[in-house]
């Protein structure tokens, strides 16, 4: 296997597709993709975020508003498809960062069910985030902006439209599966309240172009597993 494939079954998958691009998506800072390829190696990355949430030491709930059900550190599923799909989020950072490194300090899936949000918050020790949706869950027919992704910072022109530095309108980037978005770290984003029956699952990775000293986690530097 060459850096520039990944073998799922008896399929060599290019970890960048042939005439593939990321778009700039609102702002210079913010860039987009999708990938089309998904139908690879979605359906079992999907299976195995699930059984994942039923029951393992990975798995992390918090509170409600707390993004859903984390399941951390993609690279210890001992899954190829992660294994690909983290290779993406890692050649999207050098590509839009123009550099030779992608390092990642953390990764995770969130698992939003139904009642689940995300409070807005900026991403620590890291240079750009990068989220991708597996599901964006089902609409919700009463809430056209249920569960959606965005950015709500007022460094952004696209949420200060009345204003110059007051945040009065969410910038959505557009979710869709197959997905994946780049974004400077702090730039300060929420997942609206999920209602829907089917889970909305996103993975995200914190990236920078060398590696930092100590846990990304602060439970992996003690003796919660
Ligand atoms: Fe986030």
């Amino acid at each position: 296997m060459s850096d520039d494939t990944i073998l799922l079954g008896m399929k060599a998958i290019e970890v960048w597709p042939k005439d593939c691009q990321s778009e700039i998506c609102g702002d210079s800072t913010i860039h987009r993709i999708t990938f089309t390829d998904t139908r690879e190696y979605h359906p079992r990355l999907v299976a195995k975020i699930l059984e994942l949430e039923e029951n393992h030491r990975l798995r992390r709930r918090y509170f409600r508003g707390a993004c859903g059900t984390k399941i951390h550190h993609l690279e210890k599923w001992a899954s190829t498809e992660a294994e690909l799909i983290t290779a993406r989020a890692r050649a999207l950072f050098r590509k839009v960062l123009e550099c030779e490194h992608a390092v990642v300090d953390l990764s995770w899936a969130n698992v939003y069910r139904a009642g689940d949000y995300c409070l807005p918050h900026s991403h620590l020790r890291s240079t750009a985030s990068v989220v991708y949706c597996l599901d964006a869950g089902d609409e919700d027919p009463d809430d056209s902006q249920g569960g959606r992704f965005c950015f709500v910072d007022p460094r952004l022109r696209n949420c200060c439209q009345h204003q110059e530095g007051c945040m009065t309108t969410p910038f959505y980037p557009g979710m869709a599966a197959g997905t994946m978005l780049i974004f400077p770290s702090q730039l300060v984003h929420t997942v609206n309240p999920y209602a829907g029956a089917r889970p909305r699952i996103t993975l995200s990775w914190n990236i920078n172009k060398h590696a930092l000293p100590g846990p990304a986690l602060p439970a992996d530097a003690g003796s919660d597993p």
